[in-house]
């Protein structure tokens, strides 16, 4: 019997569902060519739903989306919502509630895409970052005191368990030994000044790299992390760090590989529940105007095949991306692609339907 996927779908604010669109029509042929299908349970949350009902992620569709094999998603935020809530409400609560502790994004400079660094090509940028997505200041642990008064004091904290910290790093592991490209993990953090929390981390890293001899090791704190990545990003493999230096050192690295619209991201739970994204954001401004590259969800659609076990329907997409990316498309980078969000779906889609194998 063919294999049968549940996937929930959540396009979100702004251009989400646009973006969402393309990568659905692309993930239909795929599992049409490769002969699996994909069941879609579509929910409606967001900013628009938050200001028409006042319901966030409701109970039941956590219930929902805890049955599904996997979760589409495709943007979170509104400009007539205070940032935060939907972040915090939806994003964040997916990852915790479905205990998504890795943040994977793969930065890969595609041939024919522009990146602003000079002299650096395709085979100077392909690296991934893989961070803590569960814990460190994104806890939400702390508090203020006579907020508003001229005595305010506020308290944000890391929190970094042992067992947290452990997974992510044994994951960075075996994620950089499966890659087997140079086979070096570097660690980032600033064991220079955060010395409880990183202490952790390295000591951490040092006793489980002992487990993996045939991986390379390297440690960076965060800021020459970002200088390396500007000036010598051929050096990086794989990198683990924890959830705030990933979150910054990741807007970095989309730039990179050639802006927001390439770059695609995955929240996974190696035993659970697992969402795939686009990581531009809802990009209000472009709403409805099929501006956007779909690209970014065309990959996190990708990376979704490969993580719930279709490796080969995954590389058709990438085939798809490559040559749409290198022959198709003008300037990227710039946000000029000399088509609409469609027609690039279409280029992908047209291409994989001739794709033989
Ligand atoms: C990301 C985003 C989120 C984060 C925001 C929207 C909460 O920036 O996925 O990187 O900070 O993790
Ligand atoms: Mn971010």
């Amino acid at each position: 019997m063919a294999k049968e996927y549940n996937i929930s779908v959540i396009p979100g604010d702004g251009t989400g569902p646009e973006v969402v669109a393309e990568g659905l029509k692309i993930l239909q042929i795929v599992a049409d060519k490769c002969g699996f299908s994909l069941n879609y349970n579509h929910h409606n949350l967001g900013g628009e739903h938050y200001k028409a009902t006042g319901e966030i992620l409701p109970d039941s569709v956590l219930e929902l989306l805890s049955e599904s094999d996997a979760i589409y998603l495709g943007a979170i935020g509104h400009p007539d919502v205070k940032p935060g809530i939907l972040e915090k409400g939806i994003l964040l609560k997916i990852r915790f509630y479905f205990d998504q502790y890795i943040n994977l994004r793969p930065v890969k400079l595609y041939e024919g895409v522009d990146t602003p660094l000079k002299n650096k090509g395709p085979e100077d940028i392909d690296f991934v970052v893989i961070r803590e997505n569960t814990e460190g200041l994104y806890a939400g642990a702390g508090g203020c005191l006579k907020r508003g008064t001229s005595d305010e004091v506020a308290i944000q904290e890391s929190i970094n368990t042992r067992k947290g910290v452990e997974r992510c790093i044994r994951y960075a592991f075996e994620f950089c030994r499966k890659r087997n490209k140079r086979k070096k993990l570097t660690f980032c953090g600033k064991t220079n000044v955060l010395t409880f929390a990183f202490d952790l981390w390295e000591r951490t890293f040092n006793e489980i790299a002992s487990e993996y001899p045939d991986v390379e090791t390297d440690y960076a704190h965060v800021d020459a992390i970002c200088m390396w990545m500007v000036k010598n990003p051929e050096w990086f493999d794989v990198i683990v760090t924890d959830n705030m230096f990933g979150d910054i050192i990741t807007d970095l690295a989309a730039m990179i590989q050639g802006g927001m619209g390439i770059a695609a991201g995955a929240n996974i739970n190696p035993n659970g529940v697992s969402m795939f994204e686009p990581i531009g954001g809802s990009a209000p401004r472009y709403t409805g105007k099929q501006m956007i590259n779909p690209i970014a969800a065309i990959s996190a659609a990708q990376i979704m095949l490969e993580t719930i076990g279709e490796p080969n329907a995954a590389s058709w997409i990438e085939e798809g991306v490559i040559k749409v990316l290198r022959d198709d498309l003008k300037d990227v980078a710039a946000g000029r692609m000399g088509y609409t969000t469609q027609e690039v779906g279409d280029l992908v889609a047209d291409y994989i339907i001739r794709l033989k194998k």
